[in-house]
């Protein structure tokens, strides 16, 4: 498919259990187009996260082929693998993994020292990334300065400074209350019309759910809608 940025066939992943074997996700056939706002939808416990970290090159399928941004996953070396993420993949995590030692400019700074670019260059990704999350006034705090919400709007900022062609958001709003959760989606939404990032969730949330323009529905580690 011309678009396509991330496809999907017959993805089967498995875990050893006892002496046999878990199927988390079994004959799954998806392919996601560039800009979409997407959310991988289904309880816990029925492959989520699973599924978003095989996209995101953090692990590998079973069987069947993810390829994602022309990249076979189950493919590449962990060198590869590392050079697909570290370019053009941002993670939010439910936790936000913020490195609390690090202040938040620091922390948004982190992932372009894997990049090669110029201090300037990585001054000005910084200091646009944080004023899109409107952060400017928290450069010098620390994560445990900050409530929830910041941090997590930090955790955006850090995904999205290297203006990756995928932002991959694990349960973003889990730990959020309402505002910061509505908040969030709106800054995440305006930065998927404006830069045409593609952004794919997983949640069970509500309120992401009303900001998707497409979902696909997860039980049992199969695509059920
Ligand atoms: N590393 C692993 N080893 C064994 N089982 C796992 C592993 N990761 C996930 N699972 C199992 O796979 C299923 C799907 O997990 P997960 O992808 O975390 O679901 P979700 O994110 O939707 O809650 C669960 O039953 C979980 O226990
Ligand atoms: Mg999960």
């Amino acid at each position: 498919m011309a678009n396509s940025i991330i496809t999907i066939t017959n993805m089967k992943k498995q875990y050893p259990e006892g002496k046999g074997k878990f199927t988390a996700l079994d004959d799954i056939n998806l392919s996601i187009n560039s800009g979409e706002f997407t959310g991988i939808v289904g309880p816990s416990g029925s492959g989520k996260t699973t599924l978003l970290n095989i996209i995101g090159s953090l692990d590998v399928p079973t069987e069947g082929e993810v390829i994602t941004l022309g990249e076979s996953i189950g493919k590449l070396t962990h060198r590869k693998a590392a050079k697909l993420r570290n370019k053009n993949i941002g993670f939010i995590f439910q936790t936000y993994n913020l490195l609390p030692v690090y202040s938040v400019y620091e922390n948004v700074e982190f992932p372009l020292l894997l990049l090669k670019m110029s201090a300037s260059k990585r001054k000005k990704a910084v200091l646009d990334a944080l004023e899109w999350l409107g952060l400017t006034d928290k450069i010098k705090s620390r994560p445990g300065q900050l409530s929830g919400g910041e941090c997590q709007r930090v955790a955006v900022a850090r995904a999205m400074v290297k203006l990756p062609e995928i932002v991959l958001a694990d349960e973003p709003t889990a730990n959020l209350d309402a505002e910061n959760a509505h908040n969030i989606l709106k800054m995440m939404s305006k930065l998927n019309k404006e830069l045409n990032t593609t952004f794919l969730f997983s949640t069970h949330d509500e309120k992401v759910i009303q900001y998707l323009t497409r979902q696909i529905l997860l039980k049992d580690g199969k695509v059920v809608g």
